[in-house]
């Protein structure tokens, strides 16, 4: 089997590690770059002497030995950008947010579908080793049932200049839930915060109900001298807390809960609480690179024609989630449902 050629647009702090990426993969080699800042164009010389370097994303796309391009641009160019390869039938890996509104991210569904190409969303967290974890504890019923789950997403900077931090943190937190529940919120409720004073919120608190009751709450900020990437699922017999930044104990199971249980007669109807204090696991997690498990998972949906578990689909339901949170943010954190109505 032949390699597939891969095209870099956008080769900034996230898109070098593409380039390496593709590199190690023995499915791939990576062409040619493009990138409009020439001192991002020398570094990928220097690293990698077998990728060209070019400035003209025309000259990436015409090239025949390009099969597919991945775009690690700002998220506000991601439209544009994705338009262009799709048309010129290049399969194409979009980084998170698929795109900055819903109807642009229908568009380049439709036309991934029209050209017979793959669309895929760089949503990395599901391809992390720790996540996957997590996610077969819940979707194997061992936490019981699910309460709620939180996440916090904290540090200083860095800070982007297209989209709020929740367009570029809670992203990531929205996809995770809507992964570990296997479900997409049916409402949000949003506020944030421009501390920063730079006309976009930098501190963003999110609450999403699932369905069954399930809430979740994404707390992200670029102004938190604390950095946190936590992750924390809490149900009836079981609480799990995902840490990605702590390698040796990324995931933590915590054996213990609270759950009713029916008084029998004479008080029938009523409840007591049942407390279970059990052991702290840590489950031995195989470790391996969340991004390298996602380009590899790429291209095997490009040579064996599968449908990529973060496909343009999945890349709409979060940003569906993300435009009722600008909508709910306008009205002072007010309720609003998200609509899943497509015009597809
Ligand atoms: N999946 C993840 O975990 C993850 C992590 C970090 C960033 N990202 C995403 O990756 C994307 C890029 O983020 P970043 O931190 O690397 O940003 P960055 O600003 O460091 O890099 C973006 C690069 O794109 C280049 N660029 C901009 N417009 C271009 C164009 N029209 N043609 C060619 N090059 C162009 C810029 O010169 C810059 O070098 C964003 O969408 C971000 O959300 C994803």
């Amino acid at each position: 089997m032949e390699e597939l050629g891969i095209g870099i647009v956008g080769c900034g702090y996230w898109g070098i590690n593409h380039v390496r990426v593709f590199t190690e993969l023995p499915e791939s080699r990576v062409v040619a770059v493009c990138d409009l800042r020439q001192e991002r164009l020398r570094e990928v010389g220097q690293r990698f002497a077998q990728v060209a370097v070019t400035t003209d994303l025309d000259e990436l796309i015409g090239r025949q030995d390009v099969d597919a391009v991945v775009i690690c641009t700002a998220a506000a160019s991601h439209y544009d950008i994705a338009s262009i390869c799709l048309q010129a039938g290049k399969h194409v890996l979009l980084e998170k947010p698929i795109t900055t509104n819903v109807a642009d991210a229908e568009d380049l569904i439709r036309q991934a579908d029209s050209r017979g190409v793959k669309l895929m969303v760089g949503h990395t967290f599901l391809y992390n080793a720790g996540i996957r974890k997590v996610k077969t504890y819940t979707s194997q019923g061992e936490l019981g049932r699910i309460y709620y789950l939180y996440s916090q997403r904290t540090n200083l900077g860095p800070i982007r200049e297209d989209v709020s931090v929740m367009w570029d943190l809670a992203t990531h937190d929205v996809s995770i839930f809507n992964y570990l529940l296997d479900s997409t919120p049916e409402w949000v409720s949003a506020v944030g915060a421009r501390v920063l004073g730079n006309g976009r919120e930098d501190v963003g608190f999110i609450s999403l109900g699932y369905p069954d009751g399930v809430i979740g709450h994404a707390h992200t900020s670029w102004a938190d001298p604390h950095k946190v990437r936590e992750v924390v699922v809490v149900g009836s017999d079981k609480r799990i807390v995902f840490n990605d930044l702590s390698p040796q104990e990324q995931v933590r199971v915590f054996e213990k809960g609270v759950k009713p249980v029916p008084r029998e007669a004479p008080s029938y109807g009523e409840y007591h609480f049942l407390l279970r204090n059990g052991d702290i696991i840590i489950p031995r997690i195989e470790s391996s690179e969340p991004l390298k498990n996602e380009c590899k998972h790429f291209l095997e949906c490009i040579i064996d024609d599968r449908i990529p578990l973060t496909d343009g689909e999945n890349g709409l339901e979060v940003v569906r989630v993300m435009e009722a949170v600008d909508r709910s943010l306008e009205r002072k954190g007010a309720p609003v449902e998200v609509s899943y109505e497509g015009s597809l």
